[in-house]
């Protein structure tokens, strides 16, 4: 083989395949997305959120003075290009800063608030790619702006609890903490400089870095050499400030009132810098290394970092794929039924008569199918049953000539001869007439 075949194989090859930790949905995955997006619309209609779409791509700076310059996010995981006209853009590697933009370019602060917002959409984070982490995947999330109400934290978490109870979910842990205001926060941040300075080279590599310029991050450190440094170590509960310490009583007792069942981890820090106050994950453990389902906080100070009045909020965000794993671990079968109303099956003098009554079914709201490719009544048989009709409507010669087409039951095989222009109304009367797609 020549040099110049094998490049192109090696292009081939390429073309083939999505880009490494990127994944398709496809078709037969699909309606189980579908399903699990249908029951969140209807969670946050109930909740009050409305749907927002904002841009795959955002001006870097809104991520970098947003999340934070020295998170690991914007330090090595974010995709950040330059357009044609030299500005650097990013690939969103989360919802919570765009819709902070949003909400400032359009002055939604100027209306009654809270304003409580939703989105379902791709996010992409350059990681390093194993079973449940992605560098393209999907997010749902919703932000509550405009309110320091401690009953929107709970609902933050009762959003994503309530959409895991309909899926019968139910081994999994929240864990909760307050990670204070900057006021308290500081305070804690300068004790645990002075507590582990002096046994930082016992640190992680990760962690020597961020004791000076994130304290707090150290302490979230799985590693053992950290876990080890940080024993006897004081909790940031002892540092609340009393409108944190309150604030966080609260949040508490309206989970209590929910009967959402919670930990208290004082380690939980979260990777973002806009947190304030409250900061949540939901565990699901069997899903090993990357078990958070879902994670958010309160963040209280983000819109006037980025140029806004001084406005409270709160958001949460759950990984789709995630989610997903966990129900396929669980063995959860989605109640859906991949199945149409009709096929028409017809032989070819009859082409013309199916594709008509084909269309016709369709405008009148049945899912209709037929076959398009020449194939024999009895292939056409075997492709409804494969389809999982309802009902075969059969179009031989003689149906033909006769004018009346054979309307067959597939579930019992009974049939029934039926005018042409009477097929529409016949199936109305059917009791079993239309294939249940979601069968709840
Ligand atoms: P996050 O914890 O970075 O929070 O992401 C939320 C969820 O997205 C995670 O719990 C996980 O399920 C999923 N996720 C994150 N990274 C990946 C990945 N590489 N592959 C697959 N799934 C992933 C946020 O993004 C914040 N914006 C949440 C928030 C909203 N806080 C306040 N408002």
């Amino acid at each position: 083989m020549n040099r110049q075949t094998c490049q192109e194989e090696d292009v081939l090859d390429l073309l083939a395949k999505t880009p490494r930790g990127t994944t398709d949905i496809l078709p037969s995955a699909s309606l189980l997305w579908q399903y699990i997006e249908g029951q969140l619309a209807e969670i946050f209609r109930l909740f009050g959120y409305k749907e927002i779409r904002t841009p795959i791509f955002e001006e870097t700076e809104l991520f970098e003075r947003g999340i934070g310059e020295a998170t690991d996010i914007v330090e090595k995981e974010m995709y950040t290009f330059a357009d044609r006209a030299g500005r650097s853009l990013t690939l969103r590697p989360e919802g919570t800063a765009p819709v902070v933009r949003a909400y400032l370019q359009h002055k939604l602060y100027g209306e009654p608030q809270p304003i409580k917002v939703y989105y379902v959409g791709p996010m992409f984070r350059y990681e390093r790619p194993q079973a449940g982490r992605s560098r393209q995947f999907h997010q749902y999330g919703a932000e509550a702006l405009g309110t320091q109400d401690p009953a929107t934290d709970a609902e933050m978490i009762a959003i994503p609890m309530e959409l895991y109870r309909r899926l019968g979910l139910e081994e999994l842990q929240v864990e909760l903490n307050s990670i204070g205001c900057p006021l308290c926060r500081d305070e804690y941040r300068k004790y645990l400089i002075e507590a582990l300075g002096p046994k930082a080279d016992e640190l992680c590599g990760d962690c020597q870095r961020r004791l000076s310029r994130n304290p707090l991050r150290v302490l979230d450190c799985k590693s053992e050499s950290c876990n080890a440094v940080k024993v006897g170590l004081k909790s940031i509960h002892d540092f609340l400030c009393r409108e944190c310490h309150d604030h966080f009583e609260q949040v508490k007792a309206y989970l209590d009132l929910l009967q959402v069942p919670y930990a208290i981890n004082p380690k939980l820090v979260r990777g973002f810098d806009y947190y304030t106050k409250t900061v949540f994950e939901i565990l699901y453990h069997d899903l090993g290394a990357q078990s958070a389902i879902a994670g958010g906080g309160r963040y209280d100070g983000l819109v006037e970092e980025c140029g806004g009045p001084a406005t409270a909020a709160v958001g949460f965000a759950a990984g789709m794929e995630r989610l997903i794993l966990t129900l396929e671990d669980k063995g959860w079968r989605p109640p859906i039924a991949d199945c149409i109303d009709v096929f028409v099956a017809g032989s070819k003098e009859a082409r013309t008569t199916v594709v008509d009554t084909v269309f016709r079914l369709r405008a009148l709201g049945w899912s209709a199918e037929m076959d398009y490719s020449d194939r024999s009544l009895r292939a056409q048989m075997k492709s409804a049953n494969r389809l999982n009709a309802t009902w075969t409507v059969i179009i031989g010669e003689e149906e033909l000539a006769n004018r009346q087409a054979l309307v067959r039951h597939m579930a019992d095989g009974q049939q029934e001869a039926v005018p042409f222009d009477a097929i529409h109304d016949w199936l109305l009367q059917q009791i079993d007439n239309s294939c249940q797609g979601v069968k709840e």
